[in-house]
C-alpha cells in the first residue's frame, strides 16, 4: 500500500482480508469467523509521517535507547495547537513505558499499599487490574445521570476513603472509556476543589484525549484552577494506533512537580525508542491524519447509531465525542448481565464484556466502532440476527 496516501479516510482503507494478516490482540485471539470490535486497536494503517519516521530509524539502526525531550516537547506544542493549553512545561514531563505502567508509577509516588483508589465506574477494566495488583484498594464512585461525573458521589467516595486521616488517589478518566463522557472545565474545576478539600490527590490518564472532537473540546486537567497539583499520563498512542509502539509520558502540574521527581530514574528505562518515535512523529506531523480519522469516526457514530435504531431499537446508545468506543445498553434486549457472550456465541461478533467495568457495567457492552463502515454494518446485521 502507497503509504504517503493514508491521509484519505484511513478508516475504509483496508480490507478485513488485509487486517486479519495482523498478528495483534485484536485479530488474533478469535477465530476468523468473528468480526473483532472489542480490544481499542483501531482498523488504520499507519500515519505516513510515522511509517516515515520509523523507516527512517530502521534504516539507520537507530534501535537504541531513548533519549531527550523531543516527546514531551512535541505534545507541548500539539496541546497548544489543539487545546490552547500553554501549561505543558517539557521539565515537568516524564517518559514511561505506557499509560497504564505509568497510572502505577504516579500512583505509587502519592499512596502507599492499602490506600484507597477511587474511580468513576463503569470504567476501563485495568483500572481495576492494575490497582489491585499494586495492592491499593479500588473505591466506586459511579457516574450519574447522563453518564456524567456526579460530584455528590464523588465527594462521598473522597470523604469515605480519607476519613481515617490515611491518603488517596482519584483516578481520573478524560475522556471516559467506554462512555466517551468529554468533562467539562467546570467539572473539572469541581472535581480539583473536591481533591483539595479532603486533600485526595489526582491522576488522570488523558490517553484518548487526541480523538476528542474540536467541537466538544478537551480540557486537561492540569490545566484547570486547582488541578496544579495533578499528575497526567498522554500518550499518542489510542489516536495513532500505536499500542505496540511503547511510550507516554507523566506530566506533573507545578505543585506536584516534586512528586514526579521522585519517580524512579529506572522508570525511563521502560519506553522504546522506536516507540519516543513513532509518538513524537505523530503529534509533531500527524494532524492531517488524526483529522481524517476523526471525520471518519464521527461518520461511524451516525451510521452505527442509524442501524442500532433500525436493527436493535432495544439497543441504547449515546453517542460520546471523546473515543471510538460505545457504550451499549443492552439491558432491554433480555440477554443477562453479559450481552458480550450472547453476540459472540450467536452471531460471532466479538464485543467487551460490560461487567468488567465495574458496576454499572452488567447489561452492557462496549464496541469499538474504529472499522470499516462495512466491517460496522455487518457486526450489527450480525448482532441482529442473535437476538432475532
Ligand atoms: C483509558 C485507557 N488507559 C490506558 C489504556 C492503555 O494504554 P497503554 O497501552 O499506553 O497502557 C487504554 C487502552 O485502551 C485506555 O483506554
Amino acid at each position: 500500500m502507497d503509504i504517503a496516501s493514508n491521509d484519505d479516510h484511513p478508516l475504509r482503507r483496508l480490507t478485513l482480508d488485509q487486517l486479519r494478516r495482523r498478528t495483534s490482540m485484536k485479530w488474533r485471539t478469535h477465530p476468523d469467523d468473528v468480526l473483532p470490535l472489542w480490544v481499542a486497536e483501531m482498523d488504520v494503517p499507519l500515519a505516513a509521517p510515522v511509517a516515515r519516521a520509523l523507516t527512517e530509524a530502521i534504516a539507520i539502526g537507530d534501535t537504541g535507547y531513548p533519549a531527550g525531550t523531543a516527546y514531551a516537547e512535541a505534545l507541548a506544542d500539539f496541546a497548544r495547537e489543539r487545546w490552547g493549553w500553554d501549561g505543558l512545561a517539557v521539565e515537568r514531563a516524564s517518559i514511561v513505558p505506557d499509560v497504564m505502567l505509568g497510572v502505577v508509577e504516579m500512583l505509587r509516588l502519592v499512596t502507599g499499599p492499602g490506600d484507597p483508589v477511587i474511580v468513576n465506574c463503569p470504567v476501563y477494566p485495568p483500572f481495576y487490574q492494575f490497582v489491585t495488583h499494586m495492592d491499593r484498594r479500588v473505591v466506586e464512585a459511579p457516574f450519574g445521570p447522563g453518564l456524567r461525573l456526579d460530584l455528590a458521589a464523588l465527594e462521598e467516595a473522597f470523604a469515605r476513603s480519607t476519613d481515617d486521616g490515611g491518603r488517596a488517589a482519584y483516578l481520573l478518566c478524560s475522556p471516559h472509556n467506554p462512555t466517551g463522557t468529554v468533562h467539562t472545565a467546570e467539572e473539572l474545576s469541581a472535581v480539583a476543589a473536591l481533591a483539595g478539600t479532603y486533600g485526595v490527590r489526582v491522576v488522570v490518564d488523558e490517553i484518548h484525549a487526541p480523538l476528542v472532537t474540536a467541537e466538544a473540546a478537551f480540557v486537561p486537567y492540569l490545566s484547570v484552577p486547582g488541578g496544579e497539583s495533578g499528575l497526567s499520563l498522554m500518550s499518542a498512542s489510542k489516536a495513532w494506533n500505536l499500542a505496540g509502539l511503547k511510550a507516554a509520558l507523566a506530566l506533573a502540574g507545578p505543585a506536584a512537580a516534586d512528586d514526579l521527581a521522585r519517580m524512579p530514574e529506572e522508570v525511563g528505562h521502560g519506553p522504546s525508542h522506536l516507540g519516543v518515535i513513532a509518538h513524537t512523529a505523530a503529534l509533531r506531523e500527524g494532524g492531517r491524519w488524526l483529522d481524517a480519522v476523526l471525520n471518519d469516526l464521527a461518520e461511524n457514530r451516525r451510521l452505527l447509531a442509524a442501524l442500532l435504531a433500525e436493527q436493535l431499537p432495544a439497543i441504547a446508545y449515546e453517542p460520546g465525542p471523546g473515543t471510538y468506543l460505545a457504550w451499549l445498553d443492552c439491558r432491554k434486549l433480555g440477554l443477562g448481565d453479559d450481552p458480550a457472550a450472547a453476540f459472540l456465541a450467536r452471531g460471532r461478533v466479538a464485543l467487551s464484556a460490560g461487567s468488567d467495568f465495574g458496576t454499572g457495567g452488567d447489561g452492557h457492552a462496549r464496541l469499538n466502532l474504529a472499522t470499516t463502515p462495512e466491517v460496522l454494518t455487518e457486526a450489527v446485521r450480525r448482532m441482529a440476527k442473535a437476538v432475532g
